[in-house]
């Protein structure tokens, strides 16, 4: 192994991976193409340098290796935000890797909406942001990295998503190229830090991909 990720043996580290769904009756929900590969690759990575990691989950379709204890299933954000909340205080480092849902239906129907009107509206509140949450706890020991996935202007949302939320750094990925971002078994990264500098790298698997974030991250340690 890595002797940089070696450091991150026995650290406790919190990863949420995948969408989240938001359900506006018992069978149609609000969600995002996020196939959950990016977070699973973290977390085995994390599993593989010896780190205590807690995976909390959104619904995806992954066959992992990762000990059934470790992963948490979550369906919305409210869920993963709750049992974010529960291990906020307790782990070293947190990788907030899930694409969150940014808002959720006001009322949920408990029976199935029907058609009838030629229009339909609903409501929808803000969902808790759960790495700007985290952000209000952190304390100097403790580690926390983002992602931003954007269409555009993504250096100037991303130095503001950094900043908001207190990441150490924060990984840009744009869905706009083939084999980047949602889905695809590839990405092209690059980090951004807070001293303002970007390392870019190549079209990797993202198996490789997931080394070299959790590279960058032990070396916060
Ligand atoms: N994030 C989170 N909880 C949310 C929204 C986002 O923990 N409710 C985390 C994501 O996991 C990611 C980072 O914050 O690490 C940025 O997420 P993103 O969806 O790109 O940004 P938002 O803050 O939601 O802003 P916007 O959707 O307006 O771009």
């Amino acid at each position: 192994m890595n002797k940089v990720i070696s450091k991150l043996k026995g650290k406790k580290i919190l990863v949420t991976a995948g969408p989240t769904r938001e359900y506006l009756d018992p069978v149609r929900y609000l969600s995002n193409e996020s196939s959950g590969k990016m977070g699973y690759a973290i977390a085995e990575v994390l599993h593989g340098s010896g780190a205590q990691i807690i995976l909390i989950s959104g619904p995806v379709n992954i066959c992992s290796d990762l000990p059934s204890e470790i992963v948490f299933p979550v369906t919305s954000a409210s869920q993963m935000f709750e049992v974010c909340k529960s291990n906020f205080e307790n782990v070293e480092g947190a990788i907030f890797c899930a694409a969150v849902a940014d808002y959720a239906p006001k009322h949920q129907r408990c029976k199935k909406i029907k058609k009838e009107d030629n229009e339909i509206s609903f409501q929808f509140v803000k969902n808790p942001d759960i790495a700007f949450e985290f952000s209000k706890f952190k304390t100097s020991s403790q580690k926390s990295i983002g992602f931003a996935l954007e269409t555009d202007d993504l250096l100037h949302n991303a130095r503001q998503k950094l900043v908001k939320k207190r990441f150490d750094f924060i990984v840009l990925n744009s869905s706009l190229y083939p084999g980047e971002g949602f889905g695809c078994d590839t990405n092209k990264i690059s980090i951004l830090k807070t001293d303002g500098s970007l390392k870019t790298y190549p079209l990797k698997q993202k198996k490789e991909v997931a080394y070299d974030i959790v590279k960058e991250f032990s070396k916060l340690f």
